[in-house]
């Protein structure tokens, strides 16, 4: 099996070299080159148009990445883009006071999500993590928080250290995915002094395999944090919008008191949104300080709005949840087929491959191997990051997708299995 022919990135090359003298690293944390794989993947996209994405050099693929999240509808979707630009014109989005817009978008999430009873909302998925940890702490009174999940990059959570003094990650602790005894290991230690449990109700751990709910697991976490008098919180940012409209909550019943949404909400547009229990949200009225000067600018509350009518009125979700089950399905034919160590996981609005560990560490450059002729196929997936279907990834965009992936196993098995 030949080599796909390398594409030419060198415009990319060239504006990551200016980038470098101009911000550090040219261009911040996972979207570095070497989360990709170097040399391989374009640096710079110049524009987007549905699911497809055109970098600097013009190349122009089929996007599996979908902006980290946020694109769950397409790239420029018209509707909503058009949304934005009247609330530009005909009436402006950054004032000293609040817009209305914001009461109409806080009630569309208490009608849709099984637990909102109350909504902040903010910009990033970070500020939303923080603020349920804060509200977390004053209502409960007490300090310690146990997590499962990428949270974002604050102080309590991030997992790089550096500029972050100790003590303020010394109330915080890990507990692992789909191990109940992990976390109740954690609490007969700390349960007296905790005020949050925070997880993401899908498992989706960088650079490996998606992990979705054993039986009882989410109820037996709810259970717990009950037990210790904890506040639970769900983190959708990535659920949320995509598992179902009222989020994995919804999918999986199983209702926690605060949850956390941003990505996919606003189809692209800056948002985050803590939604929870009026009881415990209403600390943010006096007691918990949660202020910026752009959280109610309302270009995103105007484009959540569009993107949920959007999802509503065509049953986006259900065409992404029937599109992504036949592509799971064929994900894991041909993994069957082609015996090279690859592994399938996700869920059909996420679906991801992994490769299995080996001792020699091989699975490295299997992996560096398949993504790199996946990407000089023109097909954008993240080798450390699951994938996202969206509305307008069409049959025939998917179906070209998995040939590319077929014959990226084909290449590993004529490589790896002589
Ligand atoms: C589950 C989860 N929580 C929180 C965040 C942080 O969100 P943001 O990047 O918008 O700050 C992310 C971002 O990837 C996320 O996936």
């Amino acid at each position: 099996m030949e080599e796909k022919p390398k594409l030419n990135i060198s415009k990319s090359l060239e504006e990551l070299e200016k980038g470098r003298k101009l911000t550090p690293g040219a261009v911040l944390g996972i979207r570095r080159p070497y989360n990709f794989v170097e040399g391989e993947y374009p640096v710079y996209f110049e524009e987007g148009k549905g699911c497809r994405i055109t970098d600097l050099d013009g190349n122009e693929y089929i996007d599996f990445l979908c902006a980290y999240g946020p694109i769950l509808l397409g790239y420029r979707e018209e509707e909503v883009d058009e949304a934005v630009v009247r609330q530009i014109r005909d009436k402006g989005f950054c004032f000293s006071l609040t817009q209305s817009v914001q009461n109409r978008l806080a009630e569309r999430l208490i009608d849709i999500i099984p637990s909102a009873e109350m909504v902040v909302f903010l910009k990033t998925g970070s500020a939303a993590a923080t603020l349920a940890v804060r509200i977390s702490r004053s209502y409960t009174g007490k300090k310690k928080v146990m997590r499962c999940g990428y949270h974002g990059w604050h102080y309590w959570c991030s997992e790089v250290k550096g500029g972050i003094p100790e003590k303020l990650q010394e109330d915080v602790f890990e507990f692992e995915y789909n191990n109940l005894e992990s976390l109740e290991k954690l609490l007969e230690e700390h349960g007296d002094d905790t005020a949050a449990i925070i997880i993401t109700p899908v498992g989706h751990p960088t650079a490996d395999k998606i992990q979705t709910p054993e039986p009882g697991f989410l109820e037996g976490v709810k259970e717990l944090a009950r037990k210790y008098g904890a506040v639970l919180t769900f983190d959708e940012i990535r659920t949320g919008f995509r598992v179902a409209l009222g989020g994995a909550q919804e999918y999986y019943g199983v209702e926690p008191d605060l949850s956390l949404f941003g990505k996919a909400m606003a189809n692209g547009y800056a948002i985050g949104a803590v939604t929870g229990k009026e009881e415990i949200m209403k600390e943010a009225e006096s007691h918990v300080f949660v202020s910026s000067t752009f959280f109610p600018n309302s270009l995103s509350f105007v484009a959540a709005m569009k993107t949920i009518d959007i999802i509503e009125e065509k049953k986006v979700l259900k065409d992404i949840w029937a599109k992504g089950e036949k592509f799971l399905n064929r994900l894991h034919e041909l993994v069957d087929k082609y015996d090279v160590g690859a592994e399938v996981s996700g869920i059909p609005p996420m679906p991801y491959i992994t490769f299995k560990r080996d001792a020699e560490k091989l699975y490295k450059s299997k992996r560096d191997d398949f993504y790199t002729q996946l990407i000089r196929q023109k097909v954008f997936m993240q080798p450390y990051h699951h994938w996202y279907i969206c509305y307008r990834h069409t049959e025939e965009d998917l179906e070209y997708s998995l040939n590319a992936i077929e014959e990226s196993l084909k290449y590993l098995q004529d490589k790896y299995n002589k």
